[in-house]
Parts: structure tokens; C-alpha cells; sequence
């Protein structure tokens, strides 16, 4: 496999830990996220050629917060400390940080007031917006430090020493609220510590599959497909690396939308040679579900239910040692300390949590570090169509939620249809694309209407139609009137037993995407 140049992270705890490797690899630079705790062994060994100090929520004038090595400095290698990672830098060589009575949270002006290759490319006559968000901060500059940028609140918003080429920051340059942040991390990246871009997601793709094939070895792998896009990358990743050590388990819940089996494990089914196992659990799950119309009951009985179908399919599979998931950076939630830093907290996943316990397995998490679309970027590296590439998210539990009320057969059929029609609509124009997500919710009511002559007394459907970049918040698609008219006229005229349409225009929070 090619080598690529390496920038190290080490990750101090900051929500945006994350979004720092992600802009390195938008700027085709392998990276990689150590916790803040590595030991200076292991980091020399890796042989970063540059180092960035993250974020994060502690005090460096408190005891037990996280320390800097000494010997990373003597690496030699360029260093960016970024907010905590500057004041740490700052504390460790001679600098006075201070203790703030408030945390600073949102926009500030950036005042550039020494020239510097770290914000070469900034204009030095023009103030420039950059997000902050810290307690603490730098008051002074340690010994062969310049103040390069100072902001009306914090006289030290910059500080650079060219000679031993460590660098620091208060704010952020990973957040898309920095102005001009991408130039600022190119700026470290290619003229401070001249590493080599070059990796693509192609690499990724490359390195993921040598690095599974070396974790899993001659073992059997388990992987849940559920017909998103997030498990199918997972498999074809793992495809690619261990064949036909890999079992794919698709469990049928009755709960699909329409043609959804159909579309994606169809489509698996006649291109790649996959151990695919396709359950059809609809009725087990349609039964229980009866009568249940509490929204965490039906969470709990659909995923207790599919914990029960998985844990018998996967019985029938021998020596199984690995459960493939297709975990996303979001899932993992509050976001801090990857691989173990710190305070990890860790989400279990919405749909297979409970089963690597149950059933002894570990698990393996490809995707963990992308987000949703750089994981659609893999999907076009495999060579996924561009409908399962583009495909809206689904929940695990399926329209069961979106169903409100009593679950039937009768209502999901007619969720099904009004979703379709959803579908084929945004579909038709190049909106489909441009929302997160877009669907129906069946009500739990009935309304008058008039038909020709006659009175009706039918169903009302919901349209949930919101933009998002990563679900944890959203806002509702303002989409244009045409299309929403288009939607109401033929769910109302196609679909039987529905005589209303209304549109949801609840942003997230207070609302949540899905209803229940
Ligand atoms: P909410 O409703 O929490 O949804 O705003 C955020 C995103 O998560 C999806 N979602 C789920 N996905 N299992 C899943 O795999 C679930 O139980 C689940 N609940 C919500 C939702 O569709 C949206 O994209």
C-alpha cells in the first residue's frame, strides 16, 4: 500500500476533535486521532510529520487535567495547539494562562497584528470572523512566541514560534463559522510542515480493507445489513477484505418502506457474491407490535425483537468472533475522546445494541470516524448506484414510528403508498438530494373531507420534508409550493383512506426528525 505523510491529532476531549481529521482529509492528508494519554513511544513510532493538539473542556490550571509530553516537542515536528491544545502548549513552556469567570461560546473578530505563515493569505486590513468556545486563555505568550492575532476580548488569539515551528490558536479553524479556517490549516499543513497530500478516498478505502483484513484475520465476521447505505459500505468493505468470512444477516421486520427489500439487497444479491441471509420476521414482528401504540414501547419491543431474530440467524453461523457495524462518527455521541481518551461515552447503536454482549462478540466499525457524507463518498469509491448512494436515512424501527398510534397492516400500507409518493416526487426534481430527509407520518386521527358528492371521513398524513447536515439538528426544507401541491394532490387523489396532507414546519430541536 502507498504511504502517506501522517498528521497525528491528539484529542483532549473537544466536540470538534472530529471535524479537525476531517478537514485534514478534505485537504488529502492521511490523519489519524490518538488520545491525548498516548504514550510518547507509540507516537514516535508512528512518525507523524505533523502534530495537532485539540480542544477540550478542561483547565490546564487544574491539577488532574490532561498534561503535554515533553518528548512531543522534541519530536521536532510542527505543532498546532488549537484552544485547550494552546493554552496546554502556552502552560507547559513558560506562558501565563488565565483563568476565565465565563466560558466564551460563539463569533469574534480575529485582528491580525504580526505577519506570520500561519495566516498567510488572511488580509491583514479586514477583521475576520472565527468561532470561539472556551474558559480559559493565553494572557502571556511563552518566551520566542509572537502574538500573531488578538480579538477585542482575548489579547492573545494567535501566537506562532517559527523556530521550533509550534503554533497555537484560541479559536477554531475546523468550524465552518472561521473564516477563512481552511486556509489557516493549509497554511500549517503544506507551508509550516510541508506534508505531501495525496490520499483520496480511495486510500481510505484501501487502507480500511488491509487494516480488516489484518484485525480479523481467518476469523468470521456477523454484519447486520439493514438496507442503508452505512451497512452496505460496511459489507462491501468487509467483502473486500475477508470474502466470504463475512455472513450478512437482513431481517425482514415488515416495517421496510416500499420495494426497499427489493432495491437494496436485490441489488447486493445480483452483483456481489455475498453469504447473504434474508429473514423474513414481518409477522413475529407485526404480532408483537400489535396494540402497542407508546413510542417507546415500540422501540423497545422492535428492538428486542430484532436483538432475538439477529441472535438466532447468527447462532446458525459457527465461530463467529466479530459483529460488523455501520456506526458513524454522530452515533458516537457527545463526541468526546476517541479510541479510549479521556471520558469516552459511547452510544450504542439505535438498532444492534445489547447483542456484542449477549452474543461474546467485538465489534468492528469501518465508518466510525466519517460522517454521513463522507461516507457517501466511499459508496461512489465501491461503485454503489447512485440510488443507494443518495438514499435517505432510515430508523431502525422503520415506519413503526412513523406510524402513530396502533401499528396494522392496513395503516403501513397506507403509510407506504403516501411515502411513495414522497419519494417520487423529491425524486423527480433535484430536491432529493438537497434534503436530509423527506417522508410521511401517518396520524392518528381522522378528518372530514368531500369527494364528488359524497362525505368522507378519512386519514390525515404529515409531510416531514427537513435539511440537516448531520441530524442532531435540522430545520424543515422550505420547498417550493409546486412541489408540495404536487404531493398533497396525488397522495390525497392515489392514496385510499387519505382525505388530508399537512405539512410539519418544526425545526429541530425543540422537535426531533422522526414524530415518536
Ligand atoms: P431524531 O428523530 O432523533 O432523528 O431527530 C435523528 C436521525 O436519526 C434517525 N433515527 C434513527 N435511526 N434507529 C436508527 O437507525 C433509530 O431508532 C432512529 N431514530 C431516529 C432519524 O431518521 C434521523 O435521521
Amino acid at each position: 500500500m502507498e504511504q502517506f505523510d501522517r498528521v497525528v491529532i491528539l484529542d483532549f476531549g473537544s466536540q470538534y476533535t472530529q471535524l479537525i481529521a476531517r478537514r485534514v482529509r478534505e485537504a488529502g492528508v492521511f490523519s489519524e486521532i490518538y488520545p491525548c494519554t498516548i504514550a510518547p513511544e507509540e507516537l514516535k513510532a508512528l512518525d507523524p510529520k505533523a502534530v495537532i493538539l485539540s480542544g477540550g473542556p478542561a483547565s490546564v490550571l487544574d491539577a488532574d487535567s490532561p498534561g503535554l509530553e515533553r518528548s512531543l516537542l522534541d519530536l521536532g515536528v510542527p505543532v498546532l495547539g488549537i484552544c485547550y491544545g494552546m493554552q496546554l502548549l502556552s502552560h507547559s513552556l513558560g506562558g501565563k494562562v488565565t483563568r476565565a469567570k465565563d466560558r466564551e461560546y460563539g463569533r469574534a473578530d480575529l485582528e491580525l497584528i504580526a505577519p506570520s505563515v500561519l495566516l498567510d493569505g488572511l488580509r491583514s486590513s479586514h477583521s475576520h470572523k472565527v468561532w470561539m468556545s472556551h474558559g480559559d486563555h493565553v494572557e502571556t505568550a511563552p518566551e520566542g512566541f509572537t502574538v500573531i492575532a488578538r480579538t477585542p476580548s482575548v489579547p492573545i488569539a494567535a501566537m506562532a514560534c517559527d523556530e521550533k515551528r509550534i503554533y497555537a490558536l484560541q479559536f477554531h479553524p475546523e468550524v465552518a463559522h472561521t473564516d477563512d479556517g481552511e486556509i489557516i490549516l493549509h497554511n500549517f499543513l503544506f507551508k509550516i510542515a510541508n506534508v505531501k497530500p495525496g490520499w483520496t478516498m480511495a486510500s481510505f478505502v484501501e487502507s480500511t480493507v488491509a487494516d480488516l483484513r489484518e484485525k480479523i484475520g481467518d476469523a468470521r465476521v456477523i454484519c447486520g445489513l439493514s438496507g442503508g447505505i452505512d451497512s452496505t459500505v460496511v459489507a462491501l468493505l468487509l467483502h473486500k477484505a475477508i470474502g466470504k468470512q463475512l455472513t450478512c444477516i437482513f431481517v425482514d421486520n415488515g416495517l421496510l418502506r416500499m420495494n426497499e427489500r427489493e432495491e437494496v439487497i436485490g441489488y447486493l444479491e445480483r452483483h456481489f457474491d455475498l453469504n447473504l441471509v434474508t429473514v423474513d420476521a414481518a409477522e413475529r414482528f407485526l404480532s408483537l407490535l400489535a396494540g402497542v401504540e407508546d413510542p417507546e414501547k415500540k422501540r423497545k419491543t422492535i428492538g428486542y425483537t430484532f436483538i432475538e431474530v439477529f441472535d438466532e440467524e447468527a447462532a446458525k453461523i459457527t465461530d463467529v468472533k466479530y459483529l460488523a457495524q455501520g456506526t458513524l462518527y454522530p452515533d458516537v455521541i457527545e463526541s468526546v475522546s476517541f479510541k479510549g481518551g479521556p471520558s469516552a461515552v459511547i452510544k450504542s447503536h439505535h438498532n444492534v445494541g445489547g447483542l456484542p454482549e449477549k452474543m461474546n462478540l467485538s465489534l468492528v466499525e469501518p465508518l466510525r470516524e466519517l460522517f454521513k457524507d463522507e461516507v457517501r463518498k466511499v459508496a461512489m469509491e465501491l461503485g454503489l448506484p447512485d440510488y443507494i448512494i443518495w438514499r435517505h436515512p432510515f430508523p431502525g424501527p422503520g415506519l413503526a414510528i412513523r406510524v402513530i398510534g396502533e401499528i396494522t397492516t392496513e395503516r403501513l400500507e397506507i403509510l407506504r403508498q403516501a411515502d411513495r409518493i414522497v419519494q417520487q416526487e423529491l425524486l423527480a426534481t433535484d430536491w432529493y438530494r438537497k434534503v436530509w430527509q423527506g417522508f410521511a407520518v401517518l396520524l392518528p386521527l381522522k378528518t372530514v373531507g368531500v369527494m364528488g358528492d359524497d362525505r368522507t371521513y378519512e386519514h390525515v398524513i404529515a409531510l416531514r420534508i427537513v435539511d440537516s447536515i448531520d441530524a442532531m439538528t435540522a430545520d424543515w426544507t422550505r420547498l417550493p409550493t409546486e412541489i408540495l401541491a404536487r404531493i398533497s394532490n396525488r397522495i390525497i387523489n392515489e392514496v385510499k383512506g387519505v382525505n388530508r396532507v399537512v405539512l410539519d414546519i418544526s425545526s429541530k430541536p425543540p422537535s426531533t426528525i422522526e414524530w415518536e
